[in-house]
């Protein structure tokens, strides 16, 4: 449905050029969910404005719902429907009357009971003559969506969807889009920087840095790969001298056996074990990222008993997006995006 090879797209200002996409590689199968995930200003939206044929690439390649995208642009915007992240309706303009004139502008056959079907849909409850200037961020953003979706396309292109969506409506939006895949076969190429989004509703993702496409797999392959599972333990501090000592027990003479030091023990005890990928200390908290967590974690106990370091507690977490994100540009999304 998408094949790109090699899109970019450079901006010049008067500060410089910004390369806002540097020359994405992308395939999405027909009946797909993929997710572009990256943080603010990574190219995600850059890089959707060049698939749907509002800007021009700077170099690269693309066919898009089997049209050449230089070639044919007004065949790939025959096949896709589009929400930009902006949205695109006329403020001035009733809702009731936009929805129509995307409709007919589609030729879409029944396009009372369609709009009607998909306000229904989105509870898109408002009266149809009301201009979007006077609806709220969350009816007009569900506009925008009804608007993308009116002619049924193959190939759709939702750019932050949900954003600024209640949850519930978020809930409706992600259900409609697989019910449009399960039923109808829709392609849809989403992009979020929505973790619990991506995760979710997508069954593959991109993840785009800084103009680049930095990984790329299932949700559940790229948290396998890329960051194993997490394992937190708590060290207690009981039969330690001076608990309630706080700074002062560093420097006492009985330091050896102090709260850092038993979390010292307990990292170089488990560095040696070969599911361990990395062991961080924090106080008393030790935290490691290992492969296979669940299978490995008994034989972890157990080699922290043979070294005597005391657990207060054990926790085991399946990786996040977040943690995706962090192992592969070492940086965490959500810092990223603020
Ligand atoms: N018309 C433009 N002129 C100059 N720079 C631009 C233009 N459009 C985008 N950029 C720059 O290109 C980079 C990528 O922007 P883009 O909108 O693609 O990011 P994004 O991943 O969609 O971010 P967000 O999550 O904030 O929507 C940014 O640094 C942005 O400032
Ligand atoms: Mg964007």
């Amino acid at each position: 449905m998408i094949e790109a090879r090699g899109l970019a797209r450079s901006f010049t200002t008067r500060h410089g050029t910004v390369e806002a996409v540097r020359g994405v590689d992308l395939s999405v199968a027909a009946g797909e969910i993929v997710g572009f995930l990256g943080p603010n200003g990574a190219g995600k939206t850059t890089t959707v404005r060049m698939l749907t044929t509002l800007l021009a690439p700077t170099a690269g390649t693309a066919t898009v719902a089997g049209c050449d995208l230089r070639a044919d642009p007004a065949g790939v915007r025959r096949g896709i429907g589009h929400v930009a992240q902006g949205g695109g309706t006329d403020p001035s303009v009733p809702v009731g009357e936009e929805l129509d004139l995307q409709a007919r502008l589609h030729g879409v056959p029944d396009r009372r009971a369609r709009i009607a079907e998909l306000c229904e849909l989105l509870e898109l409850t408002v009266p149809a003559s009301r201009p979007s200037a006077a609806l709220s961020g969350g009816q007009r953003r569900r506009l925008d969506i009804a608007l993308g979706l009116v002619h049924r396309p193959r190939l759709l292109f939702l750019d932050e969807p949900t954003t600024g969506l209640d949850p519930q409506s978020r809930g409706n939006l992600w259900e409609h889009v697989r019910s449009m895949r399960d039923r109808d076969g829709t392609t849809v190429f989403l992009t979020t920087h929505y973790l619990d989004e991506a995760d979710a509703l997508c069954d593959r993702l991109l993840i785009i840095d800084r103009g680049g496409i930095v990984a790329r797999g299932t949700p559940a392959e790229l948290k396998r790969r890329v960051a194993g599972d997490v394992v937190t333990l708590e060290l207690s501090g009981a039969g330690e001298p001076g608990p309630a000592g706080g700074e002062g027990a560093a420097s006492s003479p009985a330091s050896a056996a102090s709260p850092a030091s038993a979390a010292e023990r307990a990292r170089s005890a488990l560095a040696r074990h070969p599911a361990v990928r990395e062991a961080t200390v924090t106080g008393r908290t030790v935290r490691l990222t290992v492969q296979d967590g669940e299978r490995e974690l008994m034989g972890l106990v157990r080699s922290l008993d043979a070294a005597g370091v005391v657990l207060a507690s054990v926790s085991l977490a399946r990786p996040t997006l977040d943690d995706v994100f962090l192992a592969v540009t070492g940086r965490s999304l959500r810092d990223a995006a603020a």
